[in-house]
């Protein structure tokens, strides 16, 4: 029972990876159809060219002239190779496209996602699943379909030919059909979970990698380079016997299925040879048989091979279909909000795990305009806090509004993020020239716009003492400058945004105290004035604030 329970399931998701892949395809089908018709016509020509050396065999064996026969033949190479290539040209660029398709549409819905359920991925897993799962997913649909419904007609058409000039023969050349169809349903399944397994252990293999490499330092300062390397081993040896189990059962199973096809050419040759011997057949039709039989069983053979493909196929949309089911942030239009906003949250519970809370009943107000610091010890839950105001999170228990000027109220959401804006914990920054950086908070930021938010940030002295001032180029999370100095530039890349609420989550932890203080009066020299939030664990910064929030115990003390 439970068997068929899984199976009649197994069916159903099936079936959606089905849709889903035929969603994708549609946009392409025009292009892909012209493929099909170009190969079409290539197993025409082929087979055509079988049935001119038929004539030609049995024109020459009586004594008749074959020049215009030869001359078709050959036009028909000709045209069979030019169609050939073609194809392969319009193949490879539609493989391109298809694949950056899938890549860009699932490259959005990541972005558009929640971030709390985007982060539960590794970025190893999503770089696997946007490079390798998508191109497995192109490839199979720009190559595979074709090749099947190309092998499907190959066979209809040489297996009819056949069949018009000795029926009997060609009923002979299909013997080790039943034998391919029983391989395949038996490897389909066993297939799917070993492909499965394939991806997976490849994105463990590929986010190590990524990782190790990010945090080379660590790697370094603990003396890890043999262990890093072992473990590396480890993972390549854990991808490669998943490999190694999937290609061992294609090649056994290609194994199995070309012995079939053997002994069926031998029995089918025979018994054309005995046809020949007993005058049954003319040597012309022979000739047709022998070149036919091949084109009625490789395509057998041929659709058997690409079974490891499709199952391919589907553990790959699975995969990329997993990221499209996240949770989306609703698309509204953003809002911009003239002057300050505060905020309104209001019986608010959250927690990351479904048992473990992290906030619980938290209610507070933060009126437009106010200067408030929220303190609590670490791990407490501030970060936390900080999300679901700018509304990071796809669920969570109570309200949040923002409050306007004019005591409107706003409820919070993603398009409510064009009017804040946020220093989050840690480095942030992009690798690139600090001016791209800066431009992250407001795109079409001028050069004056810029340097304000640079001198508010006590940034401006030390760009400008750098070489290349704006146009320093910084490595990955701002290699190459000091840890405060990229403080400095992701609070300029904040401030010239110009938002009615501004959040700074740790952002001045690691600046001196001097420079510490020159940041916070920028912040109150802005005019006209924001509401600022700004996480902090220092007490000399607490005079500069309007009041303190703490958060203790899941609550606002
Ligand atoms: N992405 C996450 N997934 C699960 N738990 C998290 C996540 N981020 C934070 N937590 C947990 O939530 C609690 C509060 O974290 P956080 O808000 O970052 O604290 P802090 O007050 O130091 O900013 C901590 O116990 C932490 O372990
Ligand atoms: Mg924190």
């Amino acid at each position: 029972m439970s068997n068929f329970v899984n199976w009649a399931k197994d069916w159903r998701n099936q079936k959606t990876y089905f849709e889903w892949l035929a969603e994708y395809t549609k946009p392409y089908l025009p292009r892909i159809i012209l493929i099909l018709l170009m190969d079409l016509a290539v197993t025409l020509l082929s087979t055509g060219m079988a049935i001119v050396s038929k004539n030609i065999i049995d024109k020459a064996t009586g004594g008749n002239h074959i020049l215009a026969l030869l001359g078709a033949y050959a036009t028909m190479i000709i045209l069979t190779l030019a169609l050939d290539m073609g194809s392969q040209l319009i193949s490879l660029v539609l493989d391109e496209k298809f694949s950056f398709g899938i890549r860009k549409q699932v490259y959005e819905q990541i972005v558009h996602a929640y971030w709390m359920e985007i982060k539960r991925y590794h970025t190893g897993d999503l770089m696997t699943r946007l490079t390798s799962d998508a191109g497995n997913i192109a490839d199979g649909i720009i190559y595979t379909v074709p090749t099947i419904i190309k092998l499907g007609i190959q066979f209809l058409v040489a297996f009819f030919t056949m069949l018009y000039y000795q029926p009997v023969l060609a009923l002979v050349a299909l013997i080790m059909g039943p034998i391919a169809a029983l391989i395949s349903i038996v490897l389909g399944r066993k297939l799917k979970y070993l492909s499965t397994r394939v991806q997976e252990s490849e994105a463990a293999y590929r986010s190590f990698i990524q990782e190790s490499m990010a945090n080379l330092l660590v790697v370094k300062s603990f003396a890890n380079e043999e262990y890093s390397t072992k473990r590396l081993v480890e993972l390549r040896d854990e991808r490669f016997n998943w490999v190694y189990k999937r290609s061992r059962m294609s090649i056994f199973s290609g194994g199995v299925m070309s012995l079939s096809f053997q002994t069926a050419y031998i029995i089918a040759f025979t018994f054309g040879a005995i046809s020949l011997s007993s005058n049954t057949i003319t040597y012309g039709t022979m000739s047709l048989f022998l070149v036919l039989i091949n084109r009625i069983q490789s395509p057998i053979i041929g659709l058997a091979q690409q079974i490891p493909k499709i199952v391919q196929i589907f553990a790959s949309a699975e995969r990329v279909m997993d990221l499209e089911n996240l949770p989306l942030e609703e698309q509204k239009e953003a809002v911009h909000v003239e002057g300050a906003l505060g905020v309104h949250v209001e019986n608010v519970t959250f927690g990351y795990e479904e048992k473990e809370k992290v906030l619980e009943d938290v209610s507070l107000d933060i009126k437009p305009g106010e200067f408030v610091a929220i303190v609590g010890e670490s791990g407490i839950g501030k970060t936390t806090l900080i999300r679901l105001i700018m509304s990071f999170m796809s669920h969570y228990g109570g309200n949040i509004n923002f409050l306007n000027e004019a005591g409107g109220s706003i409820p919070a959401g993603a398009e409510m993020r064009q009017s804040l804006s946020y220093v989050p914990q840690g480095n942030t920054l992009f690798s690139g020239t600090i001016r791209e950086n800066i431009r992250m908070g407001k795109l079409d930021a001028t050069e004056e716009e810029m340097i304000e938010a640079l001198k508010m940030a006590a940034a401006y002295e030390f760009v400008m003492e750098l070489p290349h001032g704006l146009d320093t180029v910084i490595g990955e999370r701002g290699h190459g400058i000091s840890e405060g100095q990229a403080q400095r530039i992701a609070i300029a890349r904040c401030l010239v945004r110009k938002a009615s609420l501004i959040i700074f989550d740790e952002a001045t932890s690691s600046l001196d105290p001097d420079t510490e203080i020159a940041v916070l009066k920028g912040l109150e020299s802005i005019s006209p004035k924001p509401t600022c939030i700004i996480i902090t664990h220092r007490l000399s910064v607490l005079p500069y604030c309007d009041r303190q929030i703490k958060i203790e115990n899941k609550k606002i003390g």
